[in-house]
């Protein structure tokens, strides 16, 4: 849209003729300009997601050197046993009840009884809720979020209201009692209530899975959730926390902060905020006076009342989803009822893996075999139970289907790329601070990975990630190794052929292009009015990126060492030299 309202303002391409007849039409300097400035952001996004892919494996091969620790030296409870294969393995056993859950570290525990500031509340000890987490989109803090089991956190759904798409989301977990540096994990699906009404906030409540279990070796733990529908009673004093707003509209909290605040009965609830106050589904907690209260941004986070009995645990009973202001005399901040979603909770974290849908990430991490299997196996297997024929049959079709929705899935990422960047939303690709810090200290020390294969002999799963980190530093090599300063795309030239027309209103062009010393020229369609313009440009921009990737690989590797095509939106070998029409079939986000 942005740019098509640019284009608009752009001259007229320029054309050659022969006796009168235009042949060719250039697009002039100022479309050029625009278009590589486009390429530019392009190409820093490309660099961001390599540079997230590679993150992604560099923590999950520290993810399983710690579980591996864990298991090896029986100082920790073994959460992914050997053997088990990742994700699928942890989330089969990855029950709520498995374990320990709920208990707060010993040591100075200050929840603020009804003074200072969530709102109203206080900074709380690093570590004083090792279960309270925050769900970022791209960059940006939104909820926050509770561990209720290994892989799973519990939420508000109307934080992923317009952001459905699980890709773009991640976790932090929390971080340790001496301020130790907070995980994060990438989501790998989320589950909001079937039922959950954005109008009236009902059903307020997401299910969200890690793509790797927390580590045993963290700071991170579970909460306990209610053992049925029981509440406390009325007046209950039970413990928010989160990063929210210090007050209305006010800045969020730089640190978790924490209050105290008594359950209010349902009928007070309905009495303060009218019917608004589903009390099927909702609980309000606070003080009628005001004061205390959670804020924006802290939703989907936790009210945890403490339990005595069988042992001192907090147990989760309420999410904050919304409120009338923020510590407003009169309204209290409304949670949604965890106890009554009980079932629910269960049901969805002890599904078997092949009853799911496969998430884009899980499609995304698949390997797909050249020849469908026997019998379809995960992540195909839902698809599997889909088919009404006899087993063997099925696999074909299940095999069928997973490679289609894992393309779906590649172009909603690719597609979600170009869009943002079109909108100029640059924010949502930057780099993410905390994956940073991680990652170069992981490739740089590769060698010393590779070391820790050999002194863990017996941790399974660790060699296939790291041929999988070899294999995506491969990949990407042609874009990781472009500094920052030189990933600017340069477009030269766009000649359109004007006797070339299709009937989508596009004409074939020869496209050269320039990424540092690196030239290419490859054949794409183009408008030549500022709306067919405007559409054409986003398929030029993923072309040239598609081609520069080539280019860069034919020069690393020696012409014809290369073992077949490689898969994805190749451009027929259009490189350097190649100068050819062909375009690759189109392709609707
Ligand atoms: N809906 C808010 C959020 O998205 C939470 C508001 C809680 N408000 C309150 N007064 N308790 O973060």
């Amino acid at each position: 849209m942005l740019l098509a309202v640019l284009l608009l303002l752009l001259p007229l391409p320029d054309s050659q003729s022969a006796h009168g007849h235009p042949l060719y039409m250039r697009l002039p300097p100022s479309t050029l300009q625009a278009l590589s400035a486009q390429g530019t952001k392009a190409l820093r996004a490309a660099q961001r997601s390599a540079r997230w892919a590679v993150n992604l494996v560099a923590m999950e091969i520290q993810h399983r050197l710690h579980e591996c620790r864990g298991c090896a030296n029986h100082t920790t409870p073994c959460m992914a046993g050997p053997g088990r294969p990742r994700p699928q393995g942890p989330l089969l056993r990855d029950s709520p009840e498995s374990g320990p859950c709920g208990e707060r570290r010993p040591g100075p525990v200050n929840v603020t009884q009804a003074h200072g500031r969530i709102v109203g509340g206080s900074a709380a000890q690093p570590g004083a809720w090792p279960w309270l987490v925050r769900l970022q989109l791209g960059r940006q803090p939104v909820c926050g979020g509770v561990l209720v089991a290994a892989s799973w956190v519990l939420t508000a759904a109307h934080c992923f209201a317009g952001a459905p798409n699980e890709l773009l989301w991640t976790v932090t977990l929390a971080e340790g009692r001496r301020g130790q540096q907070a995980a994060e994990v990438p989501v790998n699906r989320i589950l909001p209530h079937p039922k959950f009404d954005p109008r009236t906030f009902h059903n307020d409540l997401a299910l969200v899975q890690l793509w790797t279990p927390v580590s045993p070796a963290g700071a991170a733990r579970p909460v306990c959730l209610p053992q049925g529908p029981r509440e406390p009673p009325a007046g209950t004093a039970c413990a928010i926390a989160g990063w929210g707003a210090l007050f209305e509209d006010g800045p969020e909290a730089e640190v978790v902060r924490e209050a105290r605040v008594p359950l209010l009965s349902a009928d007070t609830c309905r009495r303060a905020l009218g019917p608004g106050l589903r009390p099927s589904t909702m609980l309000c907690a606070g003080y009628l006076a005001g004061g205390i209260d959670s804020c924006q941004g802290d939703s989907g986070g936790p009210l945890t009342c403490s339990e005595p009995d069988p042992r001192p645990r907090e147990v989760l009973y309420g999410i904050t989803s919304w409120g009338d202001g923020c510590g407003e005399p009169g309204k209290p901040g409304v949670y949604t009822r965890v106890a009554v979603f009980k079932d629910w909770l269960q049901k969805q974290m002890n599904a078997a893996p092949s009853s799911r849908e496969p998430s884009c990430r899980e499609l995304l991490a698949w390997e797909p075999p050249e020849e469908p299997l026997a019998e379809a196996v995960p992540p195909c297997a839902f698809y599997a139970h889909l088919c009404p024929g006899p087993k063997g049959a099925c696999a074909p079709l299940a095999h069928q289907q997973c490679l289609q929705c894992r393309r779906r899935c590649e172009l909603r990422s690719l597609a979600h790329t170009l869009l943002e960047l079109l909108r100029g939303a640059q924010g949502l690709f930057g780099p993410r601070p905390g994956m940073r810090r991680l990652a170069p200290a992981l490739l740089e020390t590769s060698g010393h990975t590779a070391r820790e294969q050999r002194l863990h002999p017996d941790c399974p799963g660790l060699e296939p990630l790291w041929q999988k980190m070899a294999t995506l530093q491969d990949t990407h090599a042609w874009i990781l190794q472009v500094p920052l300063e030189h990933l600017a795309m340069d477009f030269q030239e766009v000649l359109a052929d004007l006797s070339s027309k299709t009937i989508t209103g596009l004409f074939r062009a020869w496209v050269r292009a320039g990424l540092g010393d690196q030239h290419v020229v490859f054949g794409g369609l183009v408008g030549l009015e500022p709306a067919t313009l405007a559409r054409s440009l986003p398929r030029l921009l993923v072309q040239a990126l598609q081609a520069f990737r080539l280019a860069a690989q034919a020069k690393a590797e020696p012409r014809g060492a290369r073992i077949g095509a490689r898969r994805g939106w190749g451009l027929g070998g259009m490189g350097h030299h190649a100068l050819s029409l062909q375009v690759p079939p189109a392709r609707q986000p």
